[in-house]
């Protein structure tokens, strides 16, 4: 057994689960044993190994509940024809999107994809989220969604980082089905969930309910297909206009509606309602040069719980660090600073049903831990893309030699 001390904490800030809010505690030291968070306080006992924080912050490590990390190239081009004007839907709608990516992800290997997720998941770790939701969804055949799947499971096996696997066949609709929308609609319910389920390879089942993708009906089917299959809902929702997609999120039970910028007064009431966690992705609308961020103020006056997320994919957001979509979510969206905290800790995990095991400093948790290089929250939003941190624990393990 292995036993670790964070001496010199000067101001340690997490959820806490028995008071059931943000809570900060100065001058304290923690003790780890193995993985696992075994004491906090003051003079506690030895350890083998010392860590200094200089009398800095420490906070939980990000969990990051929405990525599309599994994509072979890069969709650069698409960043050069925003600048000229055109917008993500016309740029979709001309062979762009989601469905460029397709032919790249079905013509690379297993490895190929392996190596491209592995650097992502190093990067990602490095900005210090320590827990990443990743989906499927560049596929779009079985074949190619297992093998999307597969590649997350094997990362997973390889990396310190913990991968929590999301199939989204609901993703886009193939080229080869444009013409029959609904006949893919019936793949992904009767072929690619059943088979998913039997490899037990996903947690979750996502679809993007969106006009030009998949409508309320169809994401229905989709959703419910899921839930019989042990598949728990999640749901892009009204990103770019209001389609009944955060109502049919609180209908269906939904963990999570993400993006939520055109949610309409019947979603806010339904996700309340239903205790559905919105998930907002302030670096999208950042990142496709919009104006307009989901409604933060109106979702929490309706006692909806909020994460954050990068939305991190090849399309609409090439983005991986929490801490700038926390500047972006301060900056744009107002939110508070220690709501961004935990929206980006405690309640991402929560959004993945791992609040027991992960999202914040407590006993018997797992000892995934920033060290940061400030002394106060603030200058997490404030500093943006300063990167103030000194070491990041992953399960108890510093990842960064000292
Ligand atoms: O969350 N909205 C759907 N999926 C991504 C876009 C993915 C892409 O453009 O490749 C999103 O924004
Ligand atoms: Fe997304």
């Amino acid at each position: 057994m292995s036993v670790t001390k964070l001496n010199n904490i000067g101001q340690m800030v997490s959820f806490n689960s028995k008071l059931g809010e943000m809570e900060s505690l100065n001058n304290i030291e923690i003790l780890i044993k193995d993985d696992k968070i075994e004491d906090i306080g003051s003079n506690l006992s030895d350890a083998d190994i010392n860590i200094d924080c200089n009398k800095m912050l420490i906070t939980p490590g990000f969990v990051d509940p929405h990525t599309h990390p599994v994509f072979y190239k890069s969709r650069g081009q698409e960043f050069i024809m925003r600048l000229s004007g055109m917008t993500y839907e016309e740029i979709a709608k001309n062979g762009g999107g989601i469905i460029s990516s397709v032919s790249g992800l079905r013509n690379a290997t297993e490895n190929q994809l392996i190596k491209c997720v592995k650097n992502r998941m190093d990067r990602f770790l490095s900005l210090g989220t320590t827990t990443v939701e990743c989906k499927s969804g560049y596929g779009l055949d079985v074949a190619s969604e297992i093998k999307s799947l597969k590649v997350i499971h094997e990362v997973n096996k390889l990396h310190s980082i913990d991968m929590v696997p999301t199939f989204m066949g609901g993703h886009a609709i193939p080229n080869e089905y444009s013409d029959n929308r609904d006949a893919y609609v019936d793949i992904i319910c009767n072929e690619m969930i059943p088979e998913v389920a039997k490899q037990g390879i996903a947690v979750f089942n996502d679809v993007f309910c969106e006009k030009g993708y998949f409508n309320v009906q169809q994401s229905q089917k989709i959703l419910n297909a899921g839930i019989n299959h042990g598949l728990q809902p999640r749901l892009h929702a009204d990103e770019f206009e209001d389609s009944g997609a955060s109502v049919l999120a609180g209908e269906i039970g939904s963990i999570t509606a993400d993006h939520l910028m055109e949610i309409s007064e019947d979603g806010i009431s339904s996700l309340s309602k239903n205790d559905v966690i919105a998930t907002l992705l302030p670096g999208t609308t950042f990142f496709l040069g919009k104006t307009k961020y989901a409604p933060y103020s109106k979702l929490k006056e309706a006692g909806i719980d909020i994460a954050l997320a990068t939305d991190y994919n090849p399309g609409s957001c090439n983005i991986q660090s929490m801490p700038f979509i926390i500047s972006l979510a301060c900056i744009y969206m107002k939110m508070d600073i220690l709501d961004a905290l935990k929206a980006s800790t405690y309640t991402a995990a929560c959004s993945l049903l791992l609040q027991d095991t992960i999202g914040s400093i407590e006993c018997g948790k797992k000892a995934d831990i920033i060290i940061w290089n400030i002394e106060k929250i603030e200058e997490i939003p404030y500093l943006v893309l300063n990167q103030p941190i000194q070491n990041i624990l992953k399960n108890g393990k510093p990842i960064f030699s000292a």
